[in-house]
């Protein structure tokens, strides 16, 4: 008790002895001013011990971290961002700082109500960006004449910004995006601040249409208002005007029409972003003259024409409407760079226009007719009629079963999945339906069947089971038999009990996979992989290395599964090609330079995949504002703030961080843009082993673990029944494919010499 009183008690006599012994009445008011800071919100500040009175110097005198003086002793600079500041400024706590040009007290976790800044004519820049600032825009702000810079980007301030902000003649810069939630639309008196030269309100929801009146910024250099909700046109007064604008970010918004031949005018541009909006019309032909810019994106929009060849060697530019995430259902964008429906009109943004309604009526008319036309013309054709004859005829009947696989008949196969019954259906993916069957022997297996869409000639299945079955490995789910019986074409796999990563990661239900299995699985997965790249010369390459395509067994051993699936449609036979191969997220980007798939493309995906495990975040999220490429939002954070801002918050503090950090490492390498920059499996398998050899696991891990063939049915079916969590059907404990795979692009290839 006395001892923990003692310190305190020591710092208020010398406090007061400081104040005694102060000839000016101001610099004790300054003092007073900081150490109530101190106390209201400082208490837990590493930074800020030293801020005390026992020197009788004061904040000047003496130097206090964070504090800037002027030669007559006066406070006019103050940077407190990131001192681990928690709680409420008090409210008049800059009454008698009266000199301040600048404060900073940005990254902190200061909280509602903001303080008063009334008295502050000389204020140049604020700083208040990532606090947890909870309430309207602060009206104090509207008193500060002297105001040029002003960040409040990342708190959480609502409702709308005040037409007075306009007052503030001398504002240049002005950043209040992030995850603020103002509501828009943005005061109209901003267009007579002409000094703008940042304007920044990325992330809330204006609702508006872009001011064709600011383009009086003549010095503007950068606009962000991605995620804005903004609508309507893009206006062309602003392209001669704002030449010296650098970034211009748009993206994820509703914006129509066409990109305006005079924004051309805007010859700066370094990052010109319009990513998932519905602009129309050609592709500028101006756009090569921003052949350097370090981002140019106009990924899914509707315009249309050839992409200038100065843009193929970029990562940033991946041609037009490729994404298709992001759309609603009626305006997805396709792989082949068409949309379905079209970009919507103003009028259609509020209430649905009549011409829509006729329009939909006529295009259902001509939809139905070429139906009809093109099974008429289908069922004409000859070779449509060979094929399905062919099938029929059970392919090359001296095909000699591979060793190791089991032929099922058909019947055996209605008889595990009770007919193909609904109940027993655990995923859907781009080979067909998949199946937990029970077979004669009380074993459990999964069973893909081939869907229309995927169901290829006989001799080309044949072939796949025959390199298939070649295929063994720990880390590869194994190929138990096939069916071929009646024209089916069933694949019989090894039962996974814990199902997909995808889901042991991501899912509601997931149990919390710990720092120790991730590295585990990490290592399973790239043995896995690096088997499939060194077994065959030419090498196996995965072409859909992703989360939902790892299982896990009953040990929570992880196995790669859908390598070398069916080819579903003959164009996959080509390695060049015009349409994306892969999953959003974790295609190689060079793919989109050299239309063609490599052993390096799987060690892409398999970074994304480790990002993923390190994280805990998807690959593609569209609620990460600041990225929603994974690859893109690890790496800057990686460097600028270091391991602990991208670890997984639900491993906690426990996990090693050396090993993290060269887990993260590896995964960035493996994530190069240049494949010739990535390692190879067997490297990365090399530098894993040594690095979980080097760890200890902790005390759940330690049970023990072991592939005995013989596993208890009883063990798996808990395990499952942990998963199901009491839901029925769309239970997809192994969820063999997933939903959104390009069909055109699964199955194995090979790659060319
Ligand atoms: C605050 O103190 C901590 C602990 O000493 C230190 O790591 C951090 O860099 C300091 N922050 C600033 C902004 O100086
Ligand atoms: C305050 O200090 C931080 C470093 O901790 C620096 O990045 C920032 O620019 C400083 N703020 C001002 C207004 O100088
Ligand atoms: C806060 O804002 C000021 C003025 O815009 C800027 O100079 C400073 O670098 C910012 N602080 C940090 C930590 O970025
Ligand atoms: C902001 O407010 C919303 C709504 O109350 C809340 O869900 C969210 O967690 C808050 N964010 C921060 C950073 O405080
Ligand atoms: C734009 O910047 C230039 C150079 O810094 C300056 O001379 C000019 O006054 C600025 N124009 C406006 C309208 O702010
Ligand atoms: C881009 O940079 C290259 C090399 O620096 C240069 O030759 C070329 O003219 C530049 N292109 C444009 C459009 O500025
Ligand atoms: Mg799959």
């Amino acid at each position: 008790m006395m001892s923990s009183r003692f310190p305190a008690f020591f710092f208020i006599i010398s406090f007061l002895s400081a104040l005694c012994s102060s000839s000016e009445a101001q610099s004790d008011d300054q003092a007073l001013a900081l150490l109530s800071i101190k106390s209201e919100v400082g208490a837990s500040s590493p930074n800020i011990t030293s801020w005390n009175t026992a020197f009788n110097g004061g904040p000047c005198g003496d130097k206090w971290v964070g504090v800037v003086c002027d030669a007559s002793g006066r406070i006019t600079g103050l940077n407190m961002s990131g001192f681990y500041l928690k709680g409420k400024l008090p409210t008049d706590v800059f009454s008698s700082l009266t000199n301040l040009e600048s404060i900073d007290f940005s990254n902190n976790e200061l909280q509602s109500p903001f303080p008063s800044l009334n008295n502050l004519k000389n204020l140049h820049d604020l700083n208040f960006s990532n606090n947890l600032y909870k309430e309207g825009f602060p009206e104090t702000l509207l008193s500060l004449t002297s105001l040029v810079e002003l960040r409040f980007d990342e708190n959480n301030l609502t409702g709308s910004i005040p037409e007075e902000i306009s007052n503030l003649k001398l504002l240049e810069e002005i950043w209040i995006g992030g995850t603020n939630q103002f509501r828009g639309p943005l005061p109209k008196g901003l267009a007579s601040l002409p000094n703008v030269k940042t304007l920044t309100v990325w992330g809330s929801d204006l609702n508006q249409k872009l001011p064709p009146e600011w383009s009086v910024w003549v010095n503007l250099t950068y606009l962000n208002l991605h995620d804005t909700n903004i609508h309507g046109d893009l206006p062309s007064e602003w392209g001669a005007k704002f030449t010296k604008l650098q970034q211009l970010s748009l993206y994820n918004n509703k914006l129509t029409g066409p990109i305006p031949d005079s924004w051309k005018g805007m010859t700066s541009l370094d990052q010109f972003r319009l990513k998932n909006n519905y602009l129309s019309g050609p592709v500028p032909s101006w756009i090569s003259q921003l052949a350097n810019a370090s981002d140019v994106d106009f990924v899914c929009n509707y315009l249309t024409g050839t992409v200038p060849s100065v843009f193929v060697y970029k990562d940033t530019w991946q041609g037009n409407c490729f994404d298709s995430d992001s759309r609603s259902h009626d305006q997805k964008c396709t792989g082949d760079g068409t949309c379905k429906g079209g970009p919507p009109t103003e009028d259609s943004h509020d209430h649905f226009p009549t011409g829509g309604i006729i329009g939909i009526v006529i295009g259902l008319v001509i939809l139905s007719c070429v139906i009809l036309a093109f099974g008429y013309v289908l069922w004409r054709r000859p070779d449509y009629i060979q094929r399905r004859r062919c099938r029929r005829d059970k392919g090359a009947d001296n095909w000699e079963v591979p060793q190791g696989v089991r032929r099922f008949t058909y019947k055996e196969i209605l008889k595990a999945t009770k007919s193909f019954d609904q109940s027993c259906e655990i995923g859907e993916g781009g080979f067909g339906k998949v199946y937990l069957a029970q077979l004669e022997d009380d074993k459990h297996v999964a069973i893909k069947r081939a869907g229309d869409m995927s169901h290829q000639g006989m001799k080309e299945f044949q072939n796949e089971i025959t390199l298939l079955s070649r295929l063994h490995h720990r880390h590869l789910v194994r190929l138990e038999g096939f069916c071929d019986d009646r024209d089916e074409q069933i694949l019989v796999y090894e039962y996974m009990s814990n199902g997909n990563l995808h889901r042991q990661l991501f899912d509601k239900h997931a149990i919390n996979l710990n720092w120790y299995r991730r590295v585990e699985i990490a290592l399973s997965v790239a043995k896995g992989l690096d088997y499939l790249h060194s077994f065959a010369d030419p090498p196996v390459i995965h072409r859909d290395v992703k989360p939902s395509n790892i299982l896990l067994d009953d040990h929570m051993i992880a196995k790669v599964s859908d390598f070398g699936i069916s080819k579903a449609n003959p164009e996959m036979d080509t390695h060049v090609s015009t349409r994306p191969a892969g999953t959003a997220g974790y295609l190689d980007p060079e793919y989109f330079l050299r239309r063609h798939l490599t052993t390096a493309s799987d060690v892409y995906g398999y970074g994304v995949v480790l990002l993923e495990l390190i994280t805990g975040q998807l690959a593609i999220d569209h609620k990460r504002l600041e990225d929603y490429n994974l690859v893109g939002w690890v790496k800057p954070r990686l460097v600028k703030q270091g391991i602990d801002s991208i670890v997984d918050p639900r491993l906690g503090q426990n996990y090693p961080v050396d090993a993290y950090k060269e887990l993260a490492e590896i995964a960035v390498g493996c994530t190069a843009f240049e494949r010739g920059d990535r390692p190879t499996m067997q490297h990365v398998v090399n530098k894993l082993e040594i690095l979980l050899a080097s760890l200890v696991p902790p005390p759940e891990n330690m049970a023990p673990v072991s592939l005995s063939p013989g596993t208890s049915l009883l063990k798996s079916q808990e395990s499952s029944a942990q998963f199901s969590a009491g839901s029925g059907v769309d239970i997809t404990n192994q969820s063999m494919g997933d939903l959104k795979i390009d069909l055109a692009f699964k199955g194995t290839t090979v790659e060319p010499r």
